[in-house]
């Protein structure tokens, strides 16, 4: 077991406020730092790389005053999509190295240089995995810790049973575990914990939050949704993600037929009539977990439920 060196006196919870495209912004990751969880963003939800660049600054020049003031910050961390496509990804990474931010999520493609850089800095690599052969070449590689993202995960989330996926790494990876997939409360912190992983990650459950920066429909889509109304498909973006069903019907989409809808998966657009929409943006993503979510919390009071349910578990309460 393995959570990094000096992480645990700064959490409030062993958890991550997982990056999320369209809906992590600062002000979501300001209060998950300042709530003792490990607040996240994708590089890619700045319109350009100077976005990016003004989005860390932001986040550590209030880091850095509220620890001045002697309050207890959870590091934050930043996303980068290794996707062979991604033109950003060279100055996304540049900025990340010249910030030293602490810890760097990535998905996809993982080389050792990418690590080495990282490492260099003294930041820590945690790389996204949805199954085995990606976990052992990300381990390869030299990530410091491994995101088990199970099924019913929001976004790209995986097929595999979350028990078999966190058991079987514990079995050869000596990194950090984070797991990742339908948790959206402190006891299953808990649970996750005692399964063997060392942390969690946890998505949906931050979608609906007053900080998330998603459209207000999204939010209240979310809190009436349950987990059969979560439909996984590669037919959107050409990778299986889960999507909630009443936002794929408002572009007419039969969650059934999705081989055979007007969807454009390579430029991620979906055509209803002589409208267009963007996946993503428009045809909104959530995890399993959406059953479980009935409220939009401030992200601070978030927090501090899931430390209070996380610590309540420990000590056996209900
Ligand atoms: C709307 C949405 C957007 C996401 N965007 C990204 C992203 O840009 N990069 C990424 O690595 N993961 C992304 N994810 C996946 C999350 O980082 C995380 O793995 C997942 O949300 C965890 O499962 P949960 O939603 O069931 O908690 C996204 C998830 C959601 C719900």
């Amino acid at each position: 077991m393995a959570m990094p060196d000096g992480w645990s006196e700064t959490l409030a919870a062993p958890a991550i406020a997982a990056p999320m495209f369209l809906a992590s912004n600062a002000a979501l990751t300001l209060a998950c730092c300042e709530g003792g969880v490990i607040g996240t963003c994708p590089a890619l939800n700045f319109r350009d790389n100077a976005g990016f660049e003004q989005y860390l600054l932001e986040v550590e020049a209030r880091l850095a005053a509220l620890r001045r003031d002697g309050k207890r910050c959870a590091p934050h961390g930043v996303n980068l999509s290794l996707r062979k496509g991604n033109p950003r990804l060279n100055e996304d990474l540049r900025s990340t190295i010249a910030h030293q931010t602490p810890l760097v999520i990535t998905s996809l493609g993982l080389s050792r240089e990418i690590v080495e850089r990282v490492h260099a800095y003294g930041g820590l690599l945690f790389h996204d995995v949805v199954n085995l052969k990606f976990a052992e070449k990300a381990a390869t590689a030299g990530a410091d810790g491994l995101i088990a993202v199970a099924a019913g995960a929001g976004g790209h989330g995986g097929a595999l049973n979350p028990f078999a996926f966190v058991a079987e790494l514990r079995g050869w990876f000596g990194g950090t575990i984070v797991l990742a997939g339908g948790i959206t409360n402190g006891r299953q912190i808990a649970a996750a914990r005692l399964m063997g992983a060392d942390m969690v990650s946890i998505g949906t459950r931050f979608l609906a939050t007053a900080e998330s920066g998603v459209p207000d429909a999204y939010k209240s889509m979310v809190c009436a949704s349950r987990a059969q109304d979560i439909i996984y498909s590669p037919h959107l973006t050409g990778v299986h993600a889960n999507f909630l069903r009443p936002s794929l019907a408002e572009w007419g989409l039969d969650a059934n037929n999705l081989a055979t809808a007007a969807i454009d998966c390579a430029t991620r657009t979906v055509r209803q009539g002589d409208r267009s929409g963007k996946v993503w943006r428009d045809v909104w993503s959530a995890g399993q977990g959406v059953g479980a979510i009935q409220d939009l919390p401030t992200a601070a009071d978030l927090c501090a439920r899931l430390a209070r349910e996380y610590a309540e578990a420990q000590t056996g309460a209900r």
